[in-house]
């Protein structure tokens, strides 16, 4: 039974510009997002039948919500993020105190060495992906492979619409990849095709990429999905997955979706 941490989105708002989608004109409607994101965690909990931990929200950390970004866990060892920007910064204690509290081991990562957390390292059982430029350094990627025992291959995140690898990057549990093959340099794309068969990756259209196509949570056969991706939903039909479409737009107002309102724990 796979495991989720998330977070309420009780203090969740816009109040600085991060990422391209952020626009602190751009308001969000508190009721609004808190109806997407407990039917989110409904159709997790009902429809997919994952276990969720949920963590306190904590008043003037907005961007709380996006567990994707607490850091990475593997086993018992938990890695906490150390975030680019100071707005997040604000964010890692708490992280770190979750990890804590449920008995995990922390390793801490040297100040200055950004890691955006599992926003930006995803990837299959044999081996993951680390995105990089836009959040995490690249350095950090050979001191988690070391950790981890896991090869870890560093891609480059070449837009900035796209700046954590989960916006644009879907590891499925059949081994097929989900992703937006535009996000990557040439070189990028040449590196994950090495390691991922053309019949198995599944490339999303531009126009569903840019409504968080690839932010999806997959759990066996299930993949919980932002609303309004259809021609995502045909292709991951087409593989034998069942796609779960969930409004999920008041998130998009801060350039996250599915995938980053959830952390695997397991
Ligand atoms: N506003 C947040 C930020 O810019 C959104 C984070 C989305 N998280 C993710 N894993 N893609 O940091």
């Amino acid at each position: 039974m796979s495991r989720l941490l998330v977070c309420p989105p009780d203090y969740f708002r816009i109040d600085y510009e991060i990422n391209p989608w952020m626009r602190r004109s751009n308001v969000v409607a508190p009721e609004e997002a808190v109806r997407q994101w407990h039917r989110l965690m409904e159709v997790l909990e009902k429809e997919v039948g994952v276990v969720l931990e949920r963590m306190k929200p904590v008043p003037g950390l907005p961007d709380l919500v996006f567990t994707a970004n607490a850091g990475v866990v593997a086993g018992r060892k938990a890695v906490p993020s150390r975030f680019r920007y100071p707005e997040r910064q604000r964010e890692e204690a708490h992280f770190e105190g979750w990890f804590r509290e449920h008995g995990y081991e922390i390793v801490t990562l040297d100040e200055g060495l950004y890691f955006e957390g599992a926003g930006d390292l995803l990837g299959f059982p044999d081996g993951w992906f680390g995105g990089y430029r836009q959040r995490s350094d690249i350095r950090a990627f050979p001191i988690l492979s070391e950790l981890f025992g896991k090869e870890i291959l560093p891609v480059e995140l070449i837009d900035s619409r796209f700046y954590h690898l989960d916006t644009c990057f879907c590891p499925l549990s059949g081994g097929e990849l989900l992703y937006y093959p535009a996000a990557f340099d040439r070189y990028g794309r040449a590196a994950i095709a090495e390691r991922i068969p053309a019949d198995r990756r599944l490339a999303v259209p531009e126009r569903e990429a840019l409504k968080f196509a690839c932010n999806a949570v997959c759990a066996g056969k299930h993949v919980v999905l932002p609303a309004g991706c259809p021609d995502t939903m045909l292709l991951l039909e087409s593989r034998g997955y069942r796609p779960h479409p969930v409004p999920l737009d008041e998130f998009m107002k801060s350039g996250g979706s599915a995938k980053c309102l959830t952390l695997a724990l397991d």
